[in-house]
This record gives C-alpha cells, sequence and structure tokens, in this order.
C-alpha cells in the first residue's frame, strides 16, 4: 500500500484525477472503476474541469459503478446510477450505454449480481477503482462479516451504515433502503490499480484498521492488504489515528 497524508482536499482530488488522467491517456478505451458518497466528489469535479479544458477524454472508456442500493424507484436521485450521472457520467463525453452499475430494481436480485459479476469479468476487470470506506470498514457495500473472496452479491446493511447514509435520505433512517447490490470484495481485488480517499476524523479508526489492522472480515476493507497497487490518499484526520505515519511520508516523499 502507498499511503499519502495530503494537506487538503484538493491535493487528494488532483493525485486521484491525475490517476484517471494519465490511464485514459495511456489506455483511451480503460475500463473505469466509480464510487458514490461524499470521499470521490472532488475528484469528479476535477475529471469535469480537466475535461471541459480539453485535458481528458472518456468517450472510449467504460465504466461500472460500485454498487446500488436495491428497490429505490429508478429515477431517485439517491439511486447510484443517478448519482454517478449527475456528478460525472453525465458531464463528461463517455458514450452511451457506457457506464453500467447493478440494475437495483430487478425482480430477482441476486440473478441481478451474478450478472452484473459477469459484464465486469467479460471486460476483462476494472484498470482503475476509486474507493471510499464507511465508518465500518466497508468498501463499496461490504459489510462486516463477509467472505473476503466474494463476487458480486446482494447485502443486507449494518444499522451503522443505514444511519451514516441517512444524510442523504433527509436523515430519515427509515427512508435508507435495508439491502443493495454490490461488487463483492474478490471482485473489487481483481481491479489492476486501486485509490482510496478517506477524509475526516469519522474515518480514522477505519483507516488504520484498513491500513495496519490484522485482515479480518470484522473490517472488509483489510482486504485491500493483498492488492499490489493501492495507493490510499487521507487528509491528516483520517490519517490520525495511524502509528506509522512518520515512515507513509518519508516514503510517500522517497517516490
Ligand atoms: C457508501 C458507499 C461506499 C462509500 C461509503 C462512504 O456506503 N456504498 O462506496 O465508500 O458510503 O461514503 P462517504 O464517502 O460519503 O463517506
Amino acid at each position: 500500500m502507498r499511503v499519502a497524508i495530503l494537506s487538503s482536499s484538493k491535493e487528494i482530488a488532483n493525485i486521484a484525477a491525475d490517476m484517471y488522467t494519465d490511464l485514459l491517456a495511456k489506455k483511451p478505451d480503460a475500463v473505469l472503476g466509480l464510487a458514490t458518497g461524499s470521499s470521490p466528489l472532488q475528484v469528479y469535479q476535477e475529471l469535469v474541469r480537466r475535461f471541459e479544458a480539453g485535458q481528458v477524454s472518456f468517450a472510449k472508456a467504460r465504466a461500472f459503478l460500485l454498487d446500488e442500493y436495491v428497490g429505490l424507484p429508478s429515477d431517485h436521485p439517491e439511486g447510484y446510477r443517478n448519482f454517478i450521472e449527475q456528478k460525472i457520467a453525465g458531464l463528461v463525453d463517455f458514450a452511451s450505454g457506457a457506464v453500467v452499475g447493478p440494475e437495483g430494481q430487478a425482480e430477482d436480485a441476486q440473478e441481478a449480481a451474478d450478472r452484473y459479476q459477469k459484464a465486469i469479468e467479460d471486460e476483462g476487470w476494472v484498470d482503475l477503482q476509486i474507493l471510499g470506506i464507511g465508518t465500518d470498514g466497508h468498501i463499496a457495500f461490504n459489510e462486516p462479516g463477509g467472505s473476503l473472496f466474494s463476487t458480486a452479491h446482494t447485502q443486507v446493511l449494518t444499522k451503522q451504515t443505514r444511519q451514516d447514509n441517512a444524510r442523504f435520505f433527509d436523515d430519515d433512517i427509515s427512508q435508507v433502503p435495508t439491502m443493495a447490490i454490490t461488487q463483492g470484495l474478490g471482485t473489487i481485488s481483481k481491479a489492476k490499480k486501486l485509490v482510496l480517499v478517506a477524509e475526516g476524523k469519522q474515518k480514522a479508526q477505519a483507516v488504520a484498521q484498513m491500513v495496519e489492522g490484522a485482515v479480518s472480515a470484522m473490517w472488509p476493507a483489510t482486504v485491500l492488504q493483498f492488492h499490489n497497487d493501492v495507493t490510499i490518499l487521507l487528509d491528516e484526520d483520517a490519517a490520525s489515528e495511524l502509528v506509522l505515519k512518520d515512515h507513509y511520508r518519508a516514503v510517500w516523499d522517497a517516490q
């Protein structure tokens, strides 16, 4: 893992956007992984800015979302496909149909999850995946207690996750869906490159577990310790519980 402890959201966004821009310059038809949540928003803003400045094009790229709520109406603004459309997909030049997510309205959600896994596999897996992290250590919607090798699957959301996400649903937990379809930890691990963004004190414990804790289903993000190309971009608050902070700074500065 490369761990960067950075002084501003802008710096975090620039580094992550550089990774997408560099990849698309080398491989215009790359398979991109897109995440929802607030963590990647500044990265998307920076990518849209670069697109508008003519510095990057998504015209030949394809993209997969990490996850989707089950049961929200297809036009719900908090549906992840709609969120991604508003924050990046609809603001750049992706070809129509190039950005896909799990079918949260499918009659059989597990079948939809299996189809989603196959679709990602058929594309040769994701080239670059951006990730956030939940306060309980989840990535995508892989909650504690699941398999570290899971394929795309349906997931019952924990109360903690629903509470955290209630801010997007008028602060009303009863409006937050109880179930999602998510790429599994095994699916995410197949991505060639991963970049995880975390900011704020509320992420410090999950970040410390992810980077320095024992690999365990209790902290799903610890599976990233097995991946050989992961970049973790943190602000000081999110990094505050890391023991080896000085070492990570020295390694990052040496690169
Ligand atoms: C949701 C998403 C995750 C995201 C997490 C953290 O649960 N499914 O992909 O990483 O929230 O969100 P935020 O970045 O808003 O803290």
